[in-house]
């Protein structure tokens, strides 16, 4: 069965077409990576999947509901939840204090202190820093939480914009080890420009060209690094 079916989406801002006609599913148990030029509209696909725009056309079915215009807060609540592409977070609250208010639906609640657990274990570097404010945090702490908040919400589908975005090559390594075990038990949808994260964490990816899907990879077609390269910078154009 599908966790996901977006079928036929479109829309952006005001009078401006970002997505075209975007059909996508994924299957229980499949993690999609999509990737593709700057500002062709993978962000926004992401916004529309989790409710944050809505798509002037298509709809968007999550465990076999359509939650097409459905507010953020239904949508992650339901258990899609989306880590949104760079900082989000409150400066004043602490590590721990962050965590543990993202647990905040009643389905999250249930199970939150073992959560907590498996997050710090999962990212070390944030139980060490569980008292620390996180306008102290680096860069990549800074995700890391991110992406540890999500999980707090006890998620049924987690989708990423762009995780490792500044991230050193050593912080890259440890956040694709953690997405990689994450994957494991939650089904990720992936926007990344890390080539090799996203070949390492997800099973199938997509690009996105002018707010469209126009090439898919599988492990049956994957070209050759330096092809995969040449699409970021929109070579089907
Ligand atoms: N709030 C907004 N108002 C108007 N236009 C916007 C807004 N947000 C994004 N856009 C435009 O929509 C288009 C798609 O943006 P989007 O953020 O979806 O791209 P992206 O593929 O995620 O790019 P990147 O790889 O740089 O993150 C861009 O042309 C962008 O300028
Ligand atoms: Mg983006």
């Amino acid at each position: 069965m599908s966790i996901l079916r977006i079928e036929g989406i479109g829309g952006g801002y005001g009078s401006v077409t970002v997505l075209r006609d975007i059909t996508l599913t994924l299957e229980t148990g499949e993690n999609l990576g999509l990737f593709g030029p700057n500002g062709h509209g993978k962000t926004t696909l992401l916004r529309m999947t989790s409710g944050l725009m809505r798509p002037s056309s298509g709809t968007i079915q999550f465990d076999g509901r359509d939650i097409t215009g459905a507010s953020p807060s239904k949508i992650v609540t339901s258990g899609l939840v989306h880590t949104q592409q760079g900082n989000t977070l409150f400066g004043d609250m602490g590590v721990a204090e962050t965590l543990e208010m993202a647990a905040f639906t009643k389905r999250a609640r249930a199970g939150a202190t073992a959560r907590l657990e498996k997050v710090y274990a999962l990212f070390p570097r944030l139980a060490e820093r569980r008292k620390q404010k996180t306008r102290t945090l680096s860069g990549g702490e800074r995700q890391m939480l991110s992406i540890g908040s999500a999980l707090m919400c006890a998620p049924r589908l987690l989708v990423l914009d762009e995780p490792t975005l500044g991230l050193s090559p050593r912080l890259k390594e440890e956040l694709t080890e953690a997405l990689i075990e994450i994957s494991n038990s939650v089904p990720l949808m992936v926007v990344e420009q890390d080539v090799e994260l996203l070949l390492a964490v997800t099973d199938r990816q997509v690009l996105v060209e002018h707010g469209e899907i126009v090439r898919e990879i599988t492990a049956t077609n994957t070209p050759d690094h330096a092809e995969i390269v040449a699409m970021y910078f929109g070579a089907q154009a």
